[in-house]
């Protein structure tokens, strides 16, 4: 091709440098700033793993405690963006109302709209990473027909996004640990994944200099679809189908019918593109899976009897074990949000609300980087050569 490579899918290209997240898919090695993700997963809570994201070393006490209080007040929304919500169907899709709702934030905040500005940048990374939560909690209480449910400040991150999905004004509510830890932990670990499709469009998208909001807006937009941020509802939709239709006594059929490849049936929830050993996330999404299931009593609800045992034959099935397809972090954290009473048609919303550290960190390590330019990938032409309009039609 001369002055440029054809690179569809951009599996050989590197689009940018980036000192965030590393991957190494043999090892099944996932770091943040160089921190292993199971060390952070257990000594750290979601607002240390996102200081860390955000400005490359863990926080210290005070670091931590200035950080914590400047997201905690930052949670709220502008009240007109209620209005905003309301002309949304009841019926529609979470990911369409965040899209909407994201993109709609940057008409809120005019004073910070310099992108050249790193002050600017840093206000709108916590606007987002603490209104996220609020956002999503609201899009869900719409569906319901239930009113909102405000932040509340003396709550950490976690604990403040679970009231707000699960409380009414009519009761006390006291939020449940076991929940708080198992969303923080789904919040670590999607917090972010390098490259990934949301991630470049994020990326592309801002690299016209448009305004964060809009940036972000466009990353929720492409983390929505299946083959993205979908695959832990597809996985859910599997188990439930499986349970309609003879559950745990037809597990063996329906193990044949993924091993045909006739069939077109996959076990959603396993294998995964880089990580051909295991998926290091998947392994401590299953030990929060354990202690939830165990913590709220529903070692013995159908569903989930019906998942663990999909996971012990797969894991001994030569098939599987020959391909190296083990169980990705959406089999486990379907199950986790699905146990706490998370609908599924929210899963996505959740991973967006986990991934903004990762999009916003990325978009300002970009506009950082002095050589930063405008995105503008090339082109094959395979249409028609040069040729006149007809004189007469
Ligand atoms: N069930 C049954 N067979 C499978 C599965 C599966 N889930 N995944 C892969 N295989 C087989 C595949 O048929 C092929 O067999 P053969 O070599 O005999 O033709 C072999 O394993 C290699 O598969 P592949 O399709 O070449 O692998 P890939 O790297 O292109 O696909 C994947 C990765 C994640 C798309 C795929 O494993 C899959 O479709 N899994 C189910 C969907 C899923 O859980 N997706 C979530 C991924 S993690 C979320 C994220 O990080 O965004």
């Amino acid at each position: 091709t001369g002055m440029f490579t054809y690179d569809p899918g951009f599996l050989a290209t590197a689009s940018c440098e980036s000192a965030i997240t590393y991957i190494d898919g043999d090892k099944g090695q996932l770091l943040y700033r160089g921190y292993p993700i199971d060390q952070l997963a257990k000594s750290c809570d979601f607002m240390d793993v996102s200081y860390l994201i955000l400005n490359g070393e863990l926080p210290n006490a005070a670091q931590k405690s200035e950080f914590d209080s400047l997201v905690t007040h930052h949670s709220l929304v502008h009240e007109q963006l209620h209005f905003f919500l309301r002309g949304f169907r009841r019926d529609a899709h979470p990911m369409a109302v965040l899209t909407g709702l994201v993109g709609a934030l940057s008409a809120f905040y005019h004073d910070s709209t310099d992108i050249t500005n790193p002050r600017h940048r840093e206000i709108s990374a916590i606007r987002l990473i603490a209104k996220m939560p609020t956002l999503v909690a609201m899009a869900y209480k719409y569906s319901q027909g239930q009113p909102f449910i405000y932040p509340q400040n003396d709550l950490s991150y976690t604990g403040n996004f679970v009231r707000m999905m699960f409380a009414t004004p009519c009761e006390d509510y006291k939020v449940n640990d076991v929940v708080e830890r198992a969303l923080d932990r789904i919040f670590i670990l999607h917090a972010d994944h390098e490259q990934n499709a949301s991630t470049s469009t994020v990326r592309l998208c801002g690299s016209s200099g448009t305004n964060p909001f809009a940036a972000i807006a466009a990353g929720v937009a492409c983390l929505w679809g299946p083959a993205h941020g979908g695959a832990n509802e597809a996985c859910l939709q599997m188990l439930e189908d499986l349970q309609a239709n003879g559950g745990i006594a037809k597990v063996g059929e329906f193990m044949e019918k993924v091993k045909d490849k006739n069939s077109g049936v996959r076990l959603m929830g396993f294998g995964h593109r880089v990580y051909k050993n295991y998926d290091p996330r998947a392994k401590l999404m299953q030990e929060t899976c354990k202690e939830v299931l165990s913590a709220l009593g529903l070692e013995n609800d159908p569903l989930f009897k019906l998942a663990m045992e999909l996971e012990r034959i797969a894991l001994e099935d030569p098939y599987f074990v020959e391909r190296k397809l083990y169980p990705n972090v959406d089999f486990y954290s379907g199950i986790v949000q699905r146990a706490i009473g998370i609908p599924t048609s929210l899963f996505t919303a959740i991973f967006a609300l986990a991934r903004t550290v990762g999009w916003i960190a990325q978009w300002n390590e970009m506009l950082s980087d002095p050589e930063y330019k405008i995105g503008r990938p090339r082109q094959l032409y395979t249409g028609a050569v040069v040729r006149d309009v007809p004189a007469q039609r």
